[in-house]
């Protein structure tokens, strides 16, 4: 924890270690804080890789950076390529990935493709560490349907402070189905990828990860909002109709997206893909790990505020902390929009179940609520695997709540479905392909999922809840398919 903060950096950066601490401090004037608004929105860059032997490559230099959040201030972060926060990759599927992936912060790390089914000795979870200064080069087969999916770090007990000083980044995947519809997909024209986080600076402008006993239990929330690391970015646009990518790349905040106006808009994408058909809605909550791919009519020319309400896991004890701007749409003028289409995938029911259930409960130990977290019975330990499945089995899951918070649970390696929650069908925008799942204080929901092509008799695959505050504190659990 202590490399991501400030003065760990500092010490880092000197190669001090611990004696930069004692170093006397130059006098500086402390800055004015104000955060940086109503900047044009800076999308992250779409990154295509180079082709090498038939391979999309792609080269990620993971490493001390700095951003410019608060006017004047340069924050210390991490950067993939870049300042804060990473590339878009963008690839199509079906195409053979090789990522290399270079270790520059100086302590273990990990780097994780989040919603990608592959091998597990590719998945970039905790058992794939890469040491100081190596570089980790998987290889693997992009066996998915068009979508929004991401990286981030994934280095036990470190992937909170490393996705808050800013280790993710967004991988775009294309292939016929998406292509052969009427959506927008020109990136920065028509189609723009939003990173929602919220971060909390210090006097000096900076974010130090230092928890608070509260943060520790609910998780790291913080009052600036960021979209792509930049507050209250306006984006300006001649498209009549716009997708929004979005991913809830925060570390312990949910957000309910709606509009200035409450205008309608449609939801599209899933975690893992597109849904069968646009639906329709004015409010969209998104948990941490989630993403949903929008459609938004701007056809009237009239500027909109995209809003977001946001709430950490103990909403229900707590409240939210209230509804925040995030970003301005400014349409250059008023241009007819084509409807969305009436049609979008072709989403088969969920397969048909050839396994045993298994059930999964989540609940907090110890003395009130300043337990532990636990997915039956236990906190996550890294020599034990949990269970074992076999390869070419459909299981159906069945998770329960018994905890008074939220906790968006995220399985790697596959893209489920859901049955039901609480016994009722799931609504249309969560009927579609699904890697991360909320699941509310007493609510059960159970998930259909189908392991296949990858099976490793010894290298796991990870489920846990996307606070990473609670899966640092161990509420994560291990399968391997074998
Ligand atoms: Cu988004 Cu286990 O990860
Ligand atoms: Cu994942
Ligand atoms: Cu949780």
């Amino acid at each position: 924890m202590t490399l991501t903060t400030r003065l760990g950096r500092r010490a880092l950066l000197s190669g001090l270690g611990g004696l930069a601490l004692a170093a006397p401090v130059a006098f500086r004037p402390r800055p004015a804080l104000a955060a940086l608004r109503g900047q044009p929105l800076a999308l992250p860059a779409l990154d295509e890789g180079r082709t090498e032997a038939g391979r999309r490559v792609f080269d990620l230099k993971v490493a001390p950076g700095g951003r410019e959040f608060l006017a004047g201030v340069e924050t210390a972060t991490i950067g993939v390529n870049a300042g804060f926060l990473g590339p878009i990759l963008s690839a199509r599927a079906g195409d053979r990935l090789r990522m290399n992936v270079a270790n520059r912060i100086g302590e273990p790390m990990t780097l994780h493709w989040h919603g990608l089914h592959l091998p597990a000795a590719a998945d970039g979870g905790p058992h794939q560490e890469i040491a100081p200064d190596a570089v980790w080069s998987p290889e693997f087969d992009l066996l998915q349907k068009a979508g929004t999916f991401w990286f981030h770090g994934h280095q036990h007990g470190k992937t909170a402070p490393h996705v808050w000083a800013g280790m993710a980044g967004v991988i775009r995947i294309g292939d016929d189905e998406e292509a052969a519809l009427p959506l927008p997909r020109n990136h920065g024209e028509d189609d723009f990828t939003l990173i929602l986080q919220d971060r909390r600076f210090d006097a000096d402008g900076q974010m130090p990860y230092t928890m608070t006993m509260h943060d520790r239990m609910a998780g790291m929330q913080g009052d600036v909002m960021l979209v792509n690391g930049q507050v209250e970015p306006v984006l300006e646009t001649d498209a009549p109709l716009v997708r929004l990518r979005v991913l809830n790349g925060a570390n312990g905040s949910f957000y309910g997206l709606q509009f200035s106006d409450d205008r309608t808009f449609y939801q599209i994408a899933s975690d893992g893909g597109l849904l069968a058909a646009p639906v329709p809605m004015r409010g969209a909550i998104l948990s941490p790990g989630e993403r949903a791919e929008f459609l938004v009519d701007l056809s009237d020319g009239a500027a909109v505020m995209l809003r977001a309400e946001s709430f950490g896991s103990e909403v229900m004890m707590m409240g939210t902390t209230g509804t925040h701007d995030m970003m301005e749409l400014r349409p250059r003028g008023a241009r007819p929009a084509s409807a969305p289409p009436a049609r979008l995938a072709d989403l088969p029911p969920p397969a048909a179940e050839t396994g045993p259930g298994r059930d999964f409960t989540l609940a907090m130990t110890g003395p009130g609520m300043m337990g532990d977290f636990t997915i039956n019975g236990s906190g996550y330990d890294h020599g034990r695997i949990d269970f074992s499945v076999p390869l070419g089995v459909t299981e159906t899951w069945s998770w329960t709540n018994t905890t008074p918070m939220l906790h968006p649970i995220h399985i790697h390696d596959v893209q489920f479905r859901i049955l039901t929650r609480n016994g009722q069908p799931p609504a249309p925008q969560e009927a579609g392909l699904k890697d991360t799942v909320l699941i509310r204080p007493d609510e059960t929901v159970t998930l259909r999922l189908s392991f296949a092509d990858y099976a490793d008799p010894v290298l796991p695959y990870m489920y846990h809840c996307h606070i990473l505050e609670h899966e640092d504190a161990g509420m994560m659990g291990q399968f391997t398919v074998v």
